[in-house]
């Protein structure tokens, strides 16, 4: 039973994923397995859990209202702006900027970065396979 499940968890990512080069999609595939570990009721990653973890504001690091959208703005096709440094950040959607999310290891810095800047901590596996869902399949 168990090993059912987690062949359906995966296989879910790797629908979701399916636009990712390999080692995206075994980042993805690592989240999913450590969110499962975690929840064992988690049911595959969510674009619309992703999408309130992306756009809800929260009292981030530097003790103001911050989200993911303040930087990175709602239209991921277009350039963003870092609220702290007022540098323009490329488009974070891999339709419009192809280098995105082909690379896990800065994937995981900003990923982790980022958290932290809005929620003060890590993101879970779960939240982290969540937003990337959203990222990537925002239209
Ligand atoms: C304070 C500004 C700021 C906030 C807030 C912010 N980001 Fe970023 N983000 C950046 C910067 C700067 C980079 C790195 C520069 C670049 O890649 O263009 C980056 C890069 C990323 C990347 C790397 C993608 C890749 O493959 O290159 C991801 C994923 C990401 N951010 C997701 C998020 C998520 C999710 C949140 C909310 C939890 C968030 N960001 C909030 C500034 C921000």
């Amino acid at each position: 039973m168990k090993k059912i499940l987690l062949a359906s968890l995966i296989a879910i990512s790797f629908i979701q994923a399916k636009e990712l080069n390999p080692s995206m999609q075994g980042f993805m595939n690592d989240l999913s397995v450590e969110a499962k570990k975690q929840n064992p009721n988690i049911q595959g990653f969510d674009y619309a859990r992703g999408e309130v973890i992306f756009t809800t504001k929260q009292i981030g690091k530097k003790g103001n209202p911050i989200s993911c959208v303040s930087c990175h703005t709602n239209d991921l096709s277009q350039n963003g702006l870092n609220e702290h440094t007022n540098k323009v950040i490329e488009p974070l959607s891999p339709a419009a900027n192809p280098n995105r999310f082909t690379d896990v290891k800065e994937v995981k810095k900003w990923l982790r970065r980022n958290f932290k800047d809005v929620y003060n901590r890590e993101g879970t596996a779960l939240e982290q396979g969540d937003v990337i869902t959203y990222i990537i399949n925002k239209k």
